[in-house]
């Protein structure tokens, strides 16, 4: 591919951000769509005004299930109520969401569970590309077979499949109830698939590292360029509120994996270039704090799959926080609610804010 990417860099109160456009992957509106509430988040901060009407959100984060044929080490999944465990958004829910924030373009699939597990996700997705909203979705992978690939393509504009190892022996340490090799090979059938229907879905892996992968690091952007996958890598991070019982000792885990941290940054800058070479992109979620240049509950939330909006992805169990529910009050209501509005006046100000203020932890 030729290079047209446009590479942004600017310097938001003293924190240096870059901003790559990939055009091949991502419309420049949505770009331009992501800078105009950085501006105005900013904005707000040096006018100091704080009781900002938000426009509804163009994406959201949907949460399809809370099923999982997995257990993943460094999920927080496990420990939602048991009356929300295993439990799925229903069609005519799905639909009563997409009715409530009528201008929505797309919708990110994805949450505490298996999106596949969602008997009705093809309904589902059918009836939204139907609407002219895309969809993106984060699977485990294992789900892949020859009954859904196709639609998977069809309906998916992007993919993004969690590897986290490509050490058979490590990955099923990590990915607890996963197979390794059925991964790697419904992989492959996806690519092959997808070249065969010359599909235009973006293929993405994930790798989320910690202290147990970080020495298999090297090989697993190695095997991206082999399979020619473009790469999500995220150092781990805690997904528990400070207040919330598990906080403790997931921070303990996480103390272990940042000891890699530099290092993690050093081998990822080493490999920017030899992907961007192959016309692949590379992301990589920093540690950086985020709290001061947090724009995501003024542009986005995450829904969970019985109608509880929280802020964001990095809290996706409505026990920690949520901010009503889609269900029983408008979303329009919500969305511009008082507790919203404080929740965002927070990160305007730098006011004290439990939930963001050592995210990511
Ligand atoms: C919660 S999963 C849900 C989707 C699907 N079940 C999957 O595993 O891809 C979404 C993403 O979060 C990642 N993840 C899990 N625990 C994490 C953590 N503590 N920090 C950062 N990412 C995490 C997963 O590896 C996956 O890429
Ligand atoms: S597959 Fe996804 S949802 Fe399931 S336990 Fe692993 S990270 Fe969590
Ligand atoms: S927890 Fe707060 S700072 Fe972190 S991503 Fe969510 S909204 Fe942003």
């Amino acid at each position: 591919m030729q290079s047209s990417n446009i590479n942004l860099s600017y310097t938001v109160r003293g924190l240096k951000l870059r901003i790559i456009y990939y055009s091949k992957f991502m419309p420049l509106a949505f770009w331009i769509y992501l800078f105009i509430p950085l501006a105005i988040t900013e904005l707000c901060r040096i006018l100091k005004i704080t009781n900002l009407n938000m426009p509804l959100p163009l994406w959201v984060n949907l949460e399809p299930t809370t099923k999982c044929n997995f257990n993943c080490i460094t999920c927080s999944r496990i420990s939602l109520s048991p009356s929300r465990l295993n439990k799925s958004l229903s069609f005519n829910d799905f639909k009563h969401i997409i009715h409530e924030i009528p201008q929505i373009k797309r919708i990110h699939m994805q949450g505490l569970g298996e999106p596949l597990l969602n008997q009705d996700i093809w309904k589902m997705a059918k009836y939204a590309n139907a609407k002219g909203i895309k969809l993106t979705t984060t699977i485990n992978g294992s789900l892949i077979n020859p009954q859904n690939v196709d639609n998977l393509l069809k309906y998916f504009s992007g993919i993004a499949i969690s590897i986290d190892s490509v050490n058979e022996e490590n990955f099923n340490k990590i990915r607890i109830g996963g197979n390794y090799r059925q991964l790697i090979a419904n992989i492959r059938f996806l690519l092959e698939r997808k070249n065969r229907l010359n599909a235009k879905t973006i293929i993405i892996s994930n790798y989320v590292v910690t202290h147990l992968n970080f020495s298999e690091l090297e090989d697993y952007l190695k095997f991206c360029l082999n399979f020619q996958l473009h790469s999500n890598i995220d150092e781990i991070k805690n997904l528990y509120c400070p207040y919330q019982r598990q906080y403790k000792e997931e921070t303990e885990f996480i103390k272990e994996s940042r000891k890699f941290h530099n290092k993690i940054v050093t081998i990822i800058s080493k490999y920017k270039k030899v992907f961007e070479k192959n016309s692949l992109y590379l992301n990589y979620e920093s540690i950086y704090k985020r709290k001061k240049i947090c724009f995501f509950p003024f542009i986005t939330c995450f829904i969970s799959f019985d109608g509880f909006v929280a802020p964001c992805c990095m809290r996706q169990d409505p026990a920690a926080i949520n901010f009503g529910n889609i269900f029983k009050t408008p979303f329009k209501k919500i969305w511009n609610s008082v507790k919203l509005k404080m929740f965002r006046n927070t990160l305007i100000r730098n006011l004290p804010n439990i939930v963001c203020d050592n995210c990511p932890d």
